[in-house]
């Protein structure tokens, strides 16, 4: 990316994690580079590119769609999960390809047949919105849903639900702990969304953005 004129920053909210580190490289590839994110011992949250007019932060993935719907920032690189259980006014603009997994319904092989027979079983996950939206508008089967915030392969394992809602990337957390895929949700990945002001406002620097990672991807 060519350097520019508009001296207003564009600004970039990361999920903190895998998912930023791949970011970071492939705006790096479209020759937006972060140096000072790199440092891991830094505590500072907020990093600037001044050549390019460009500005990163590190959040908690969940809260990467609310700084975007707000336009705190323009950008954000987030899950594909993030983005359906958050549900925000932002325009998923771009499938970034990497951190590729699925979201699932898990859990012993004994679950199936209350599946099957749609039983009013209890569904524990980090994602209620999605799993709700799964058992009730995709399946029809009343379901109770019991948020949880991590490790929930436990809950079918100490019998506090039936089956979880989850992300399987390996399905080696699963197989450790004796559980299995029984449904498959839906594909995810991370995707780049963009505020929906910022998508008028910044029209040809965004789509620039996008058409430089594009190339990048195809080539990767
Ligand atoms: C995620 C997910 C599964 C695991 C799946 O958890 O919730 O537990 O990764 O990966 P696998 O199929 O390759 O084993 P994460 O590591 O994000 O931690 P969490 O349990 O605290 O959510």
């Amino acid at each position: 990316m060519s350097g520019n004129n508009n001296d207003r920053y564009l600004t970039f909210a990361l999920g903190k994690g895998r998912l930023a580190n791949k970011a970071l490289e492939l705006f790096e590839q479209i020759g937006i580079p972060c140096e000072e994110m790199k440092d891991k011992d830094s505590r500072k949250l907020i990093f600037v590119n001044e050549e390019q007019k460009c500005r990163f932060f590190l959040s908690k993935g969940p809260d990467v769609p609310t700084y975007v719907e707000y336009g705190a920032a323009d950008i954000g690189i987030v899950g594909k999960d993030t983005i359906l259980e958050e549900n925000r006014r932002v325009f998923e603009v771009l499938d970034l390809g990497f951190g590729k997994c699925r979201m699932c319904v898990c859990g012993p092989l004994s679950a199936k047949e209350k599946l099957q027979h749609r039983e009013r079983i209890r569904v524990a996950s980090k994602y209620p919105v999605i799993a709700r939206d799964y058992f009730h508008n995709v399946k029809h089967q009343t379901v109770d849903i019991i948020k949880l915030n991590g490790s929930v392969e436990l809950g079918p394992i100490v019998g506090l639900s039936d089956v979880i809602v989850d992300i399987v990337e390996t399905g080696s957390t699963l197989k450790e702990n004796g559980l299995t895929v029984l449904e498959e949700i839906c594909p995810l990945s991370a995707r780049m969304i963009v505020n929906q002001v910022s998508m008028k406002m910044e029209y040809e620097r965004i789509s620039r953005i996008m058409q430089d990672l594009k190339k990048v991807l195809e080539q990767n």
